[in-house]
């Protein structure tokens, strides 16, 4: 039997793109059915750039969305990146045109996922991201595919390597947050503008696609709690750590009786716990399912090699004509997302004061927390020279998100109380 060829074209030869260009070189015949897949045609900025493998033989476009109108190309992968701009003119163009799409652009899937699955549905394509979310490690799949036979009620995660990277060498090496952002940009682990990954939002783009993906509704970016890193102090760190916790980004969702919270947030996780041993840009994902109990998935979340593999596995996909809703139903039939709002949170908390230096301040504090409702674990004073009062931390209970917001109004309205304070939460794993 005659081995099909799969005409691949590429918009986008960066990082991802270019370890896809390396692969497919190597390896035109890795998927399961035998056909092959080849680049036949690419789309990217700088038509002289050096690639990691000659590309002076493929069809240029200087325009994405010219290649993804493109007739003689069988599928489009979009690895150019953002919600907006050229990624979603050359996606929705490819789908019109009636090709199947594969992309790395967690963005552009958790902001404009729905429509999107509206247009492929209509062309009769499929739409696949499994790099989108931790890169290599399959999340995606692992939700799509291999958890619908049960009942997903949570997901908890450390989805931002530069993120765990950061606050990993923050917490080993003692220096602050903004030294070790520099040293990370150097090292090619964040971005020149590094506001999407230390502000919370990649985190929150990915796991606002493994909610919908797990609960069954339409990605809703805009319902996200979002919470980055970038307010972590070097004294938190310690002060966690003194509790018997580590500070991680955790990127959550869960389904309750009022509906799905996805939220992002610098947490306390205790020491021993797998998040808080996950090390370095590593990923991880916790998923609790009602009937498989708890799955742990840790691996690399980005780079060129493990990135290419997750999309050569869609690729894969189409070619098997693997076939499967974009989310989990028919986009027009997909459920409402109905958010849940901020304030029903119940979790522990971590709160820091900074506090006068005389007697009675434990007490205010402790009855003040009294009265609001919020039930102290446990109380740490720590000297700390040169910050203008004595810091202290204290652990709470369960309490109701609205009951602490409150609690730290009033706290903040005490006079021994020098500033506001500093609310982080317990990650509830
Ligand atoms: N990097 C990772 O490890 C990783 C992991 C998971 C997912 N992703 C996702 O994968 C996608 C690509 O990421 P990346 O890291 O590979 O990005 P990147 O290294 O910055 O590469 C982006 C590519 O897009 C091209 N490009 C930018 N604007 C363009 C335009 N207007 N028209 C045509 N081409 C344009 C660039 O061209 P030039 O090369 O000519 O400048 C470059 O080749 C993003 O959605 C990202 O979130 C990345």
């Amino acid at each position: 039997m005659t081995k099909k060829t799969w005409r691949i074209g590429v918009a986008g030869l960066g990082t991802v793109g270019g370890g896809l260009l390396e692969f497919l070189a190597q390896r035109p015949d890795f998927a399961p059915a035998g056909d092959r897949a080849v680049i036949t045609a690419v789309s990217a900025r700088n038509r002289t750039r050096q690639r990691p493998v000659d590309i002076s033989s493929l069809t240029w476009f200087d325009d994405p969305v010219a290649l993804a109108n493109a007739p003689d190309i069988d599928i489009f992968v979009e690895l150019v990146g953002g919600s907006d701009g050229p990624a979603k003119a050359a996606v929705e163009a490819a789908l019109k045109s009636g090709k199947p799409v594969v992309t790395a652009n967690k963005a552009l899937i958790a902001v404009h996922g729905a429509e999107l699955a509206a247009l492929a549905e209509a062309a009769g394509v499929p739409l696949l991201f499994e790099a989108a979310v931790m890169g290599g490690t399959p999340a995606v799949k692992m939700l799509r595919e291999a958890m619908v036979g049960d009942d997903v009620s949570a997901l908890a995660g450390i989805l931002n390597g530069t993120c765990n990277f950061i606050l990993s060498e923050m917490e080993s090496k003692g220096r602050a947050f903004a030294d070790v952002l520099k040293d990370a940009q150097a090292m090619g682990y964040a971005e020149a503008d590094p506001t999407t990954d230390v502000g919370g939002f990649d985190a929150a783009h990915k796991i606002s696609i493994l909610a919908a993906l797990a609960f069954g509704c339409a990605p809703n970016f805009a319902a996200a709690e979002i919470e980055g890193i970038d307010g972590v102090e070097q004294l938190d760190i310690a002060m966690a750590k003194d509790l018997g916790y580590r500070i991680r980004l955790i990127a959550s969702t869960e389904r309750t009786d009022d509906g799905v919270a996805v939220r992002v947030h610098p947490s306390l996780v205790a020491f021993g716990h797998p998040l808080a041993e996950t090390r370095g840009a590593t990923n991880a994902l916790f998923i609790e399912g009602a009937r498989i109990g708890r799955i742990f998935l840790q691996g690399p979340g980005a780079g060129a090699g493990p990135t290419a593999a997750a999309v050569a596995a869609d690729i894969a996909d189409v070619m098997t004509h693997a076939k499967r809703p974009v989310f989990q139903a028919p986009a027009g039939q997909l459920p409402p997302f109905i958010a849940v709002a901020p304030t029903r949170r119940v979790g522990k908390a971590y709160l820091r004061l900074l506090v006068k230096d005389q007697p009675g301040v434990i007490a205010a504090v402790s009855e003040t927390l009294a009265e609001c409702g919020v039930s102290i674990d446990s109380f740490l004073q720590k000297p700390v020279e040169d910050v203008g009062g004595v810091p202290i931390v204290l652990t709470t209970h369960a309490v109701a998100e609205s009951v602490l917001t409150d609690a730290i109004d009033r706290l903040e309205r005490l006079p021994v109380v020098l500033e506001r304070p500093k609310l982080l939460r317990i990650a509830r794993i």
